[in-house]
């Protein structure tokens, strides 16, 4: 039924609620024209060498060479245009003009190259624009903003060569006697089956941790429960969209899936990787290997489901990421690819808020709703390697309700220090960051070697492909949602903690443990083919527009807004939604310090989620955020109606603090001066010394902003969604979530005290 169709945006009326809904993670691109401007002046500062100063105007927009072109269809053909058609459009305007072929998922639209124009450029070209325009058989033409993705791995200090592996490992590897002089006992043996016996296995400690090189024994992804399960991720397919896979690896080859794969970044059906001499391109590779490396073979280690297929997706080895580009690898073959992994995003700086244009949104709105013959695509995110000045929910891929965005875990348990913290995170897997250097991801590398460390959050995210892998070919029939609910079922608590104890593991309206670096815990391979097996699709999803303040509110450093919304959750109408999946805040605000504003959005069920956090770098005080989706997946399960709560403050550090994080201690003088240079310092994003107008750098610090929306998006089912499933273990999740669901329905008005009970 369309009612549960996500991004609708062309029903009719009766749908309004629903299509208010999709708007609201649509209308997150009304920004990125803004926001472009900040990520530019940003890059422009570090790319004085690149581009010649003439171009450098502050907020402008760059171009690249390319055009997305739409065409009129011929009559009869249902809206469908030939390639031919597109070569003739590209001829016709001229030498230069290049069809490089139509835009995946499209009817009538083309991507144009222009040979003659610079790749990158400060200023549109109006006469190319004006020459396709002319054509009678084109509708429209768009020329193609370049702007910036980057690889997320955690770039060690190192040079990048000892990463590799030591010749006495590579001799050993290459022999195939690694494994036998390390002769383990494996106490499992009999439950799970033999290991692997693949020379890097025993590295492999996030998939078997024994507390190898002072990890916590058992604190992994419970793989082998999966395996003895008789899954290994047979028929399903992952893509890596990345900087290419070296499938002529002996550990990836039979499992490359040729027809599946493409490059975007230099338009043909081989996505491998570009030489450089340092490496640079091996991101693809390590992560591919994590998937689906073979078991068995005497070569690097074993994938997480090392009977599935991997394809590569070619697409961030351009100096520019342009729309097409994404929204092309994210609807490539989506009846091929059954996941789609991602370890890149906006530029994880702490000053940035990004997110997916138009293009690839509709690209990703459509995997969810037709993918995989209408089960729909899994897109899995690297939640970001920003560290704790970062926050995941200014990252539009990674705080979007169609992706799932994974958070990395060391290996005893700790947050890694370059992990972002966001209330979109939906749960954790393993990576780099322990002092041991031999506690990076093992995996497949670049030319047929194996590494030891690969890193970041980008290794997370391929780890979760894999289980998600595993849980396909143990049920196929899982739909994209299915995935995520039996993610926030099955992940576990474990022994994750935050290193610094800010984010304490804190329980939800229906008993589900959630925190807020890591989600609802790592995952569990065992815990979710087991569950998968036995799984009924959940019921149907609905949107609603819980409601919606639009008066303007001022709020300053001295007193905050704390803004209340009663809903009933469309109660009555065809949109109900009575137990929620994701929920967003869709808010609209500006301030003297954007990365001082810190949000809070507290459940009529009592949980309160941080939707921002303080990002120290962000000095923006002029774009803030327009109608930016911040998302939740803290109150999953939980009942939506009643008094939703919204907190706005700024979180400026004080005199101590400030001093504390940044290490400069203050001039010597009277009190007053200290702090007002202090204060100063603080000002001036930069610190500068000297001259300062210590009076400005004071009226800075008198922090003004403008709430000026807030919407409340619902987004859930309005049957229980795990009815049909039998509860097997009485201390699992499900147990809790139904005995929740059944204790106070949504039709009963839930007391107070009725909450707390549970
Ligand atoms: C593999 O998956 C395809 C659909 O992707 C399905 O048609 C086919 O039957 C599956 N093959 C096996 C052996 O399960
Ligand atoms: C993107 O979509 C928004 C909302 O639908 C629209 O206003 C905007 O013009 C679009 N931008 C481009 C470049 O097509
Ligand atoms: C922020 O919003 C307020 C209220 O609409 C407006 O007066 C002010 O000029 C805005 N500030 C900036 C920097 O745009
Ligand atoms: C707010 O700003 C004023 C002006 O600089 C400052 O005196 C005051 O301490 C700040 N208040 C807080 C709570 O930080």
């Amino acid at each position: 039924m369309v009612l549960s169709r996500e991004g609708d945006l062309d029903k009719g009326g009766r749908y309004n609620r629903e299509r208010k809904a999709d708007r609201s993670e649509f209308s997150a691109k009304a920004l990125t024209f803004s926001t472009m401007a900040v990520l530019w002046c940003a890059f422009l500062l570090v790319a004085t060498s690149i581009l010649p100063a003439s171009r450098m105007v502050a907020g402008s927009q760059l171009y690249t060479n390319t055009f997305s072109v739409k065409l009129h269809g011929p009559d009869g053909a249902n809206g469908h245009v030939d390639e031919a058609v597109a070569h003739q459009v590209a001829k016709r305007a001229g030498i230069g003009f290049q069809n490089v072929g139509k835009i995946r998922g499209t009817k009538d639209e083309f991507q144009f190259v222009h040979h003659g124009l610079p790749k990158i450029r400060g200023r549109r070209s109006i006469p190319s624009v004006l020459l396709l325009k002319k054509d009678p058989s084109v509708k429209s033409v768009h020329q193609q903003p370049g702007f910036k993705r980057v690889k997320r791995g955690y770039k060690p200090l190192m040079p990048s060569m000892y990463s590799y592996l030591s010749r006495h490992e590579f001799l050993a590897n290459k022999f195939n006697s690694y494994f036998d002089k390390a002769v383990e006992i494996d106490e499992d043996q009999e439950r799970y089956g033999q290991l692997p016996k693949d020379p890097l296995f025993k590295e492999q400690w996030y998939l078997r941790n024994t507390g190898q090189n002072g990890g916590k024994p058992k604190l992994d992804l419970n793989v082998r429960a999966a395996w003895a399960q008789g899954v290994s991720g047979k028929n399903v397919t992952t893509a890596i969209m990345d900087d290419g896979v070296d499938y002529t690896h002996e550990d990836l080859k039979y499992n490359y899936n040729a027809r599946a794969s493409y490059d975007f970044s230099s338009n043909d059906p081989y996505p491998y990787p570009r030489y450089t001499d340092d490496w640079f391109n091996s991101h693809g590779t390590r992560c591919a290997g994590e998937v689906s490396a073979a078991r068995d073979n005497g070569v690097c280690g074993t994938g997480v489901a090392y009977d599935s297929k991997i394809a590569g997706i070619r697409m961030l080895d351009q100096p520019y990421m342009t729309d097409l580009i994404e929204a092309n690898s994210m609807g490539h073959e989506p009846d091929l690819i059954d996941i789609y992994s991602a370890s890149w995003g906006p530029t994880d700086d702490g000053r940035t808020v990004d997110g997916p244009r138009n293009a690839t949104m509709r690209a990703i709105v459509r995997g969810v709703n037709e993918g995989r013959r209408g089960k729909g695509n899994i897109y899995v995110w690297a939640s970001g390697d920003g560290g704790e000045a970062d926050d995941c929910n200014c990252d539009g891929y990674a705080a979007s309700m169609w992706t799932i965005s994974i958070n990395s875990a060391i290996n005893d348990g700790q947050n890694a220090h370059y992990d972002e913290s966001c209330s979109s995170t939906l749960a954790s897997t393993f990576s780099n960051g322990a002092k041991d250097p031999n506690t990076g991801v093992a995996t497949t590398d670049l030319y047929g070697k194996c590494t030891k460390s690969h890193s970041g959050t980008s290794a997370a995210a391929p780890e979760a492909a894999g289980v998600f892998a595993l849980a396909l070919e143990a049920n196929p029939d899982l739909t994209w949602r299915d995935i995520q609910h039996l993610t926030v079922l099955t992940s576990k608590r474990n022994s994750l903690f935050d290193a610094k104890h800010r984010f304490q593991w804190t329980m939800n309206g229906v008993g589900l443990e959630f925190n807020h670096l890591f989600g609802f815990g790592v995952l569990d391979a065992g815990g979710m083919v087991s569950l998968a097996k036995q799984w009924h699709s959940v019921p149907a999803r609905y949107h609603c527009q819980g409601g919606s303040h639009t008066k303007i509110r001022k709020f300053t450093n001295k007193s905050g807004i704390i803004l209340k919304l009663n809903t009933d959750a469309c109660k009555g109408t065809d949109t109900h939604v009575k137990y929620l999946e994701h929920v967003q805040a869709v808010i609209t605000l500006n301030s003297t310090r954007r990365g001082d504003v810190e949000l809070f959005l507290i459940s009529p069920m009592g949980t309160r989620s941080m939707i921002l956090s303080r990002r120290p770098n962000d000095d923006d005080r002029r774009d803030g955020f327009t109608k930016w989706p911040f998302m939740t997946t803290h109150t999953w399960g939980e009942y939506p109606w009643g008094e939703w709560t919204l907190e706005v403050k700024f979180n400026t550090p004080s005199f101590d603090r400030y001093t504390k994080q940044f290490g400069k201690s203050p001039n010597a003088g009277s009190t007053a001066a200290r702090v007002r240079s202090a204060w100063a310092d603080a000002a001036s994003s930069r610190g500068r010394y000297g001259n300062v107008d210590i009076d400005r750098a004071e009226e800075a610090m008198m922090h003004t902003g403008f709430l000026k929306e807030w919407t409340l998006m619902l987004h859930g089912t309005r049957d229980p969604p795990y009815s049909e499933l039998a509860v097997l273990d009485p201390h699992s999740k499900l147990a809790i979530v139904k005995k929740a669901h059944t204790i106070a329905g949504p039709d009963t008005t839930v007391t107070m005290q009725q909450q707390s009970a549970y």
